[in-house]
Parts: structure tokens; sequence; C-alpha cells
């Protein structure tokens, strides 16, 4: 991940998964619940740093160095990015299958592809637009 990217607020329902520094800089981790009506909770969320019970609040930034890594419980939301300074990070996740169209609950509305204004046909198509 470059300085700048992030992989925006998401949860699942089925999927547990570790997310892994695998070197380079800092890589931070936000979580936070949500109840039944979209309203986020203010109580403390416990995670699992290299096995570790690790408590934050809401939003509260966790820091993974180079080989550390956080287990994600699932209905747990949770985004990442490089710590701003700390140079591009290698992210790597380790999880059960990974169910793309069903299983990733963003917290706002992303798209799974950007949108792309043609102004040609397209020379390599995606699997997409065949
Ligand atoms: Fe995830």
């Amino acid at each position: 991940m470059q300085e700048g990217q992030e992989i925006p607020f998401h949860s699942h329902k089925i999927k547990l998964e570790d997310i892994i520094n695998r070197g380079g800089g800092d890589l931070a981790i936000e979580f936070l619940e949500i109840d039944n009506n979209n309203k986020q909770l203010s109580k403390k969320i416990t995670v699992l740093v290299d096995g570790e019970k690790i408590e934050l609040d809401p939003h509260e930034p966790l820091i993974l160095k180079k080989g550390q890594s956080v287990t994600v419980e699932r209905n747990i939301f949770h985004r990442f990015y490089s710590v701003k300074g700390s140079g591009m990070v290698m992210a790597g996740e380790v999880s059960q299958v990974n169910d793309d169209n069903n299983d990733n609950y963003f917290l706002e509305q992303v798209g799974r592809f950007s949108q792309i204004q043609e102004d040609e046909p397209p020379l390599h198509p995606l699997w997409n637009e065949v």
C-alpha cells in the first residue's frame, strides 16, 4: 500500500481473517462496531495482535510493525492504511475463502471497480465487460 491508499471500513459475516504487515512501513488498522440501526457503538473493541488481547477504542489506530498481525473477528468493521511518513507497506491477509460478492459489507457505499468514461472501444476487455 502506498501512502494515501486505504482499504475502507468493511466487515465480514462469514470470513475470519488475519491482516499481516509483511514488510515496509507501519500499517494502521482501525476498528468499529455498529448496532442493528447502523449506529456506531462507543464500547471498546478487543482484538488479537499476534495472539495477545488488545483493547482499542473505536477508530483508535492499531499500529502494526513489520511482522505483526491482527485477527479480525466477524462483524467488526475495519479499515487499514499505511501510516503517513512510514513508507510503503506490504499488507497481507490470511483468511477463510473470500466471497467478494456476498461477504463484504462496506460502511459507505463503494464500487467494486472504478467507473471508466470510455472514449474508444476497449482493446482488452475486463472479465465483466465481455
Ligand atoms: Fe476485511
